[in-house]
C-alpha cells in the first residue's frame, strides 16, 4: 500500500491562530470550502526542533495514533500530514461540525465539579479532572457520531484505553472536548479525540530507542507511562501515580462491563498486520522509530489484556 500523502498547505487560507496549547499552531481552510464554514478548517501544527536541534516526530504521532484509533474504534479528528511554507507538520480536521461549538473540558468541568480546579493552572495533583468526575459530567451528554449503541462515557473509556495503549501522557483538561448545538435545544455531545502528539515516545532520539530496544527495556520505558494528567495524590512520589494502563482499566470498571467487554475485545481482535501498515505506510520513519513503535504496541496491548 502507497505511503501516506505529506499534504502541501502553503496555499491554503490561514483563518487565525490557535491560542490555546503550548505551540504556536494556525487554522487553515482548504480550498473550495463554502464561505462561512468551518467544518473543512484543519489545524496546522508544525514540528518542534529542540534548542539542540533535534527534529521531533509530532506529525507522524499525530497521524499514526489517528490510524490506531481507526483500527480499535476511537473516534478521532481526521490527521493528515502535511508542510506549510517548507515547515514540516501535520493537519487536525476540525472536529466541530458546522452549527456546533467545541467546549473543552475544562469548561465543561467548572461548571458543575465542585472541587475542580483547571490543568492550566497545574494545580498539584490535577483536582477533579478524574475519570469519575468526567463520567459525570458527560453523563448529560450523547456519544460521538457514529459510535454505535456506546454511550458518552463508553467511548471516553476508550480515549484512554488508546492512550493506554500508545503511551499518550497528555490528555489533560483542554484535550479533550464536548461539542454544544448552536441552536436550541442546545444539545451536548462528546467530541472526537484529538492531540495526540505527546505519544509514541514521539521525542526520543533513536540512539536511545536503540538502547532501549538492544537492552530489552521497552517495556520499563512503558510501565514509567503515568497517568499523571489526571486526579492523584500529590505527596505520593512520580512513581506511585497510577500507570497509564491503571488507569485505563479503572476507567473501563467504572463505565461498565458494556464498556469493558466492548474495548477489550476489540483490542484483542485488532488484526497486527494492520498496525504493523500504518507503520510501514509512514514516509520517512527511521527503522529504529518503526520498530520501536511496534514493540511499544506490542507490549501495551499486552499490558491492557493481560496485567489483570
Ligand atoms: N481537530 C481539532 N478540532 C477542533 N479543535 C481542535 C482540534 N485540535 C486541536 N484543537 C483545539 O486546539 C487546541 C490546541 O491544539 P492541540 O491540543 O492539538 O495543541 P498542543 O499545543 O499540542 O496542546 P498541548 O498544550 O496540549 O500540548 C486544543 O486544546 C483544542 O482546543
Ligand atoms: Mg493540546
Amino acid at each position: 500500500m502507497a505511503e501516506f500523502e505529506v499534504r502541501d498547505v502553503s496555499a491554503w487560507e490561514a483563518v487565525n491562530p490557535e491560542p490555546i496549547g503550548r505551540d504556536a499552531k494556525l487554522w487553515v481552510r482548504e480550498p473550495g470550502a463554502p464561505l462561512g464554514s468551518r467544518e473543512r478548517d484543519w489545524l496546522f501544527k508544525p514540528v518542534i526542533v529542540t534548542a539542540s536541534c533535534h527534529r521531533q516526530g509530532e506529525d507522524w504521532t499525530e497521524k499514526i495514533v489517528s490510524e490506531l484509533g481507526g483500527l480499535l474504534g476511537v473516534p478521532c479528528a481526521e490527521v493528515e500530514l502535511a508542510v506549510r511554507r517548507e515547515v514540516p507538520g501535520s493537519i487536525s480536521r476540525n472536529v466541530a461540525p458546522d452549527g456546533w461549538h467545541l467546549v473543552l473540558g475544562s469548561v465543561l468541568l467548572s461548571t458543575g465539579i465542585s472541587n475542580y480546579q483547571e490543568g492550566q493552572l497545574r494545580p498539584p495533583g490535577r483536582p477533579g479532572h478524574s475519570p469519575r468526575t468526567i463520567f459525570q459530567a458527560l453523563g448529560r451528554c450523547a456519544p460521538p457520531a457514529g459510535s454505535g449503541r456506546l454511550t458518552a462515557v463508553e467511548v471516553f473509556a476508550g480515549y484512554l484505553v488508546l492512550d493506554a495503549w500508545v503511551a499518550n501522557q497528555d490528555r489533560h483538561d483542554q484535550n479533550w472536548a464536548v461539542l454544544r448545538q448552536a441552536a436550541a435545544p442546545g444539545e451536548l455531545r462528546l467530541a472526537s479525540s484529538y492531540d495526540h502528539a505527546s505519544s509514541l515516545g514521539f521525542n526520543l532520539l533513536d540512539a536511545r530507542r536503540e538502547t532501549l530496544l538492544g537492552s530489552g527495556a521497552v517495556a520499563d520505558w512503558a510501565a514509567r507511562g503515568t497517568a499523571h494528567r489526571f486526579e492523584h495524590d500529590p505527596g505520593r512520589s512520580w512513581r506511585e501515580i497510577p500507570t497509564l494502563v491503571a488507569a485505563a482499566h479503572d476507567a473501563l470498571e467504572l463505565a461498565g462491563q458494556k464498556a469493558s467487554c466492548h474495548w477489550i475485545e476489540r483490542l484483542s481482535s485488532l488484526k497486527w498486520a494492520e498496525v504493523e501498515n500504518v507503520i510501514a505506510r509512514t514516509p520517512n520513519l527511521s527503522d529504529l522509530t518503526g520498530s520501536f513503535i511496534l514493540e511499544l504496541l506490542t507490549i501495551n496491548r499486552r499490558r491492557l489484556l493481560h496485567e489483570r
